[in-house]
């Protein structure tokens, strides 16, 4: 049977493990002191004088308020950089039971379209629209588009968005430096079967804040901890230097996967961090998000567990290839070892996988090295959370924070203990606030829809 261990044995290795990932584990000090080095990012970012030369970017999105419940109408959403490419359908009625209905279908996006050329990735999401218009009869239409593309994006408008740089996955060349707006109608014209009209590109941390915002109003910050992380929130205008006026606020897409980039958070990046960001796609960029997000904890845990065979402290020094090779261990494996009921047994199995043998003391220490890897992220998102929150207080000048936080990805929504961690962590850092965290059900396309929506309803206005 499973788990007949010596206790003495098991915090032994525990312990061991404490110590050994040392580094890792931040004190509370620890995390206020990031806290505070992420508002002075977020403040160069916005200053214009430190903003082009700031790591985290705070990107305005020209989304000026959350929905208000008189949007309505027949969209498309394209949702490109997630861990899915989807395409829906978004009805939105003033009908109080069921005001929005949704149809979607999701497309796969190989490898060699993602890392090929700029044109080959319009052109496949220009196919995959025409099908899925094909699909639900509308190709004679020209229906209003909302694109969520979840990368940095200079925009000056809503139906403009100049790619800053890739990242996560995707790297297609000729991309960077281009308005994705004209690169997609210019792959829909030149296929000449359909019509459609973009007209809003929003972040995927954006079409968060914007789908929870129609349940709540209270929403005013969206995060994404998936494949990468990040976060949007509702920053006053006036504090924008960016964008002309003053008066009331604009959503801000921090980027905040960038954080670190300029060296800020060396001193708590560890060996492991250096050797991801060195066999990644883009060296030296994202550092934060590196840290933090579903891409790349389960490679951290592989490299962790590499190191402690080679000097055998795990598994009796026995090294296989299949932990040598990069990617044998992904984050879904990471949430499934730290289930509290079968986790240990996962941990087993995923291990007997990779060839190396595993002891029952085996599995729990590594299930242990999980725990520290992960919490490890809760804390720094908290952190960084943490300052975007006390930024709102003091941006409304209240003793006391009452706000919605909408949240999706997958990272956060499929590992058992993640959400619990951060909306603790999160509490304690920001004592003086009620935080409301408001999981996206439905994804951000349903936030895409909405800002089209509105920007729908503004040119109609504006037309008659
Ligand atoms: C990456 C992208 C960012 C996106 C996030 C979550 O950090 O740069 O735009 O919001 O991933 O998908």
């Amino acid at each position: 049977m499973f788990l007949q261990h010596n206790p003495v044995s098991v915090s032994c290795a525990v312990l061991q493990i404490d110590k050994y990932l040392y580094s890792m584990r931040f004190s509370d000090e620890t995390l206020k002191d990031i806290m505070s080095r992420f508002r002075r990012e977020m403040e160069s970012g916005l200053c214009r004088d430190t903003n082009p030369t700031a790591s985290v970017k705070m990107l305005p999105t020209f989304v000026r308020s959350i929905p208000d419940g008189s949007e309505k109408g027949d969209f498309i959403a394209l949702d490109l950089g997630g861990s899915n490419f989807r395409i829906l359908r978004v009805k939105v009625t003033q009908d109080k039971k069921q005001p929005v209905q949704m149809e979607s279908q999701v497309y796969e996006t190989p490898d060699d379209i993602i890392h090929g050329s700029g044109t080959q990735l319009f052109d496949h999401v220009a196919d995959c629209l025409g099908d899925f218009m094909e699909k639900q009869q509308i190709k004679d239409k020209k229906l209003p588009v909302g694109f969520t593309f979840s990368f940095p994006c200079a925009q000056t408008k809503l139906d403009e968005a100049v790619l800053v740089t890739w990242t996560k996955k995707f790297k297609a060349s000729g991309v960077e430096g281009m308005d994705v707006v004209k690169l997609l109608n210019r792959a829909i014209k030149k296929r000449g079967d359909y019509e459609a009209d973009i007209m809003a590109v929003v972040n995927d941390t954006v079409g968060t804040m914007m789908t929870c915002g129609f349940d709540d109003q209270r929403c005013e910050v969206g995060i994404i901890i998936g494949t990468g992380t990040n976060a949007c929130y509702m920053e006053e205008l006036r504090h924008i230097d960016m964008v002309e006026g003053d008066e009331g606020r604009m959503c801000i897409n921090t980027e905040w996967g960038a954080f670190g980039d300029d060296g800020s958070l060396e001193d708590i990046r560890t060996e492991f961090d250096r050797e991801i960001d060195r066999g990644s796609l883009n060296p030296g960029k994202q550092l934060f998000e590196k840290m933090a997000s579903g891409m790349y904890m389960g490679e951290l845990v592989r490299l962790i567990l590499v190191k402690m065979a080679k000097e055998g402290l795990l598994f009796e020094g026995r090294i296989t290839p299949e932990l040598l090779t990069k990617g044998k261990i992904e984050t879904k494996h990471v949430s499934a070892i730290e289930k509290t009921k079968e986790g240990l047994k996962k941990c087993m199995e995923i291990l007997t996988r990779l060839g190396v043998e595993p002891s029952d003391e085996d599995c729990l220490a590594v299930q242990h090295v999980c725990t520290i890897v992960s919490f490890r992220s809760a804390n720094l998102i908290s952190a960084t959370l943490g300052a975007i929150l006390s930024r709102l207080k003091e941006n409304k000048g209240i003793a006391r924070l009452r706000t919605t936080v909408g949240i999706d990805g997958s990272l956060y929504k499929m590992h058992p203990q993640y959400a619990r961690r951060l909306h603790k962590t999160v509490r304690r850092l920001v004592p003086d606030s009620d935080v409301r965290f408001l999981l996206s059900e439905s994804g951000s396309g349903k936030g895409a829809a909405m800002v089209t929506a509105v920007a729908y309803r503004l040119t109609e206005q504006a037309r008659q």
